[in-house]
């Protein structure tokens, strides 16, 4: 090791002294120099996340996670440091392709970190699979990303839409609730989350009376409240995060659905958003891959540093950003810093084992956490964890053909 790090700063060294010549000379510089130059420099990490809107919170909350894990290791990697890039996504798929490719094309990053957004990933999609750009998704679900879309390059901290609601329909038929109205934003989270609980559903033998939608990131749940009080179904399930779902659990209560007709959701719905909506999120039980709860010494090592780092507390986003920064940790050091060679990266990246507060995960071939998906339920300011609602999860990956 310490060999190494001597070698590599007196090669480094040398190649930075030549380099000033040459410019200063006005010199074009040899390929090779500035293959050094970039080797000696700092590794350029691209962040693409919302930090306005109704998930505004959600992207600062992974930053922020991605962060802490980096700074646990003392920021260097193979001697190098890293130069952040950020862009504000603002949850806005229009603006994907051109936001990820200021990341990409203007400021030249070699990892780009982002986002919560389904439909904004699948513009940052298509941008990486082209560029081949090393692409962490520290949140969104959208299936295809490990699925008909997946690639070498993209990896998943988080979860597909699919996997923490497929869980949910086991849970309602164990809580004899028979039947049941879904609820969501029209966008494909919302649509794929409702495709997991379709498919556990319907498997225990639930019937759906209907499905309802209403455009992302809209909140005006009233006349769907009103619908739902008629149709009588034995519970309401249904996929909201951020704002949004702080307004819908309180506009669920002010309609006297709440204790009435019982409310669950993959745990997005009551994931950071606790302190703000208070009693109207009592008692609600919800499947996801993290709880506030879990008591292992890995979760609480790591609820501490956040709390006392950002003076907050953490929520699966955090976790997720900061098990991004972990899995790009585990690249970096098998690499020796060299993020400039992919193939040893992505090796690494597939191979890992990350050590997560949320419990121990490993990635699917398709780049995704195989990982338990938690039973949780609202007590007081926690999701606490009740028991393990499906060990070791893999999403079917539908499509997934790894060039
Ligand atoms: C998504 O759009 O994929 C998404 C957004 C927020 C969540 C979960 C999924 O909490």
């Amino acid at each position: 090791m310490t060999n190494y790090k001597r070698r590599d700063f007196l090669k480094n060294g040398a190649a930075l002294a030549a380099l000033s010549g040459a410019s200063a000379a006005g010199v074009l510089l040899p390929a090779t120099l500035a293959q050094a130059q970039s080797a000696a420099g700092k590794i350029r990490v691209g962040l693409m996340l919302p930090y306005t809107g109704t998930f505004a919170q959600l992207g600062v909350a992974i930053e922020n996670g991605f962060r802490l894990a980096l700074a646990e290791h003392g920021g260097k990697f193979g001697g190098r440091e890293l130069e952040f890039f950020k862009v504000d996504d603002e949850s806005d798929p229009a603006k994907a392709t051109e936001n990820a490719n200021k990341l990409i094309q203007r400021d030249k990053v070699e990892v780009l970190v982002g986002t919560v957004h389904s439909g904004v990933e699948m513009g940052i999609l298509k941008v990486v699979r082209e560029s081949g750009t090393l692409h962490i998704i520290p949140n969104a679900g959208a299936d295809a990303a490990t699925g008909g879309l997946c690639a070498p390059n993209v990896f998943r901290t988080s979860f597909t839409n699919w996997q923490p609601s497929y869980p949910l329909g086991d849970l309602l038929i164990k809580r004899g609730h028979k039947s049941a109205v879904y609820l969501t934003w029209k966008y494909g989270a919302g649509e794929e989350s409702l495709g997991g609980f379709r498919d556990g559903y319907s498997k225990a033998g639930g019937k759906i009376l209907k499905e309802m939608f209403l455009p992302f990131p809209n909140v005006e749940f009233q006349a769907l409240l009103t619908e739902i009080a008629a149709l009588k179904p034995d519970a309401v399930v249904c996929f909201f995060a951020g704002g949004g779902a702080a307004k819908f659990l309180r506009d669920y209560a002010a309609a006297g659905l709440k204790g009435k007709i019982p409310l669950y959701g993959s745990g997005f719905l009551t994931d950071g958003i606790l302190e703000a909506v208070g009693d109207a999120a009592e008692g609600i039980e919800t499947t996801l891959h993290y709880g506030d709860g879990i008591d292992t010494k890995r979760n609480n090592a790591f609820r501490l540093a956040y709390a006392k780092t950002f003076k907050l507390q953490p929520d699966v986003y955090a976790v997720q950003g900061y098990d991004a920064g972990l899995l790009l940790t585990a690249g970096l050091d098998a690499m020796k810093g060299d993020i400039a060679n992919k193939a040893g990266m992505i090796k690494a990246m597939e191979n890992v084992k990350i050590d997560s507060p949320r419990g121990p995960w490993t990635m699917s071939k398709a780049h995704n956490p195989i990982q338990d998906i938690y039973l949780r339920k609202v007590v007081g300011k926690e999701n606490k964890v009740m028991g393990v609602a499906h060990k070791a999860l893999a999403d079917p990956a539908r499509g997934c053909k790894m060039a």
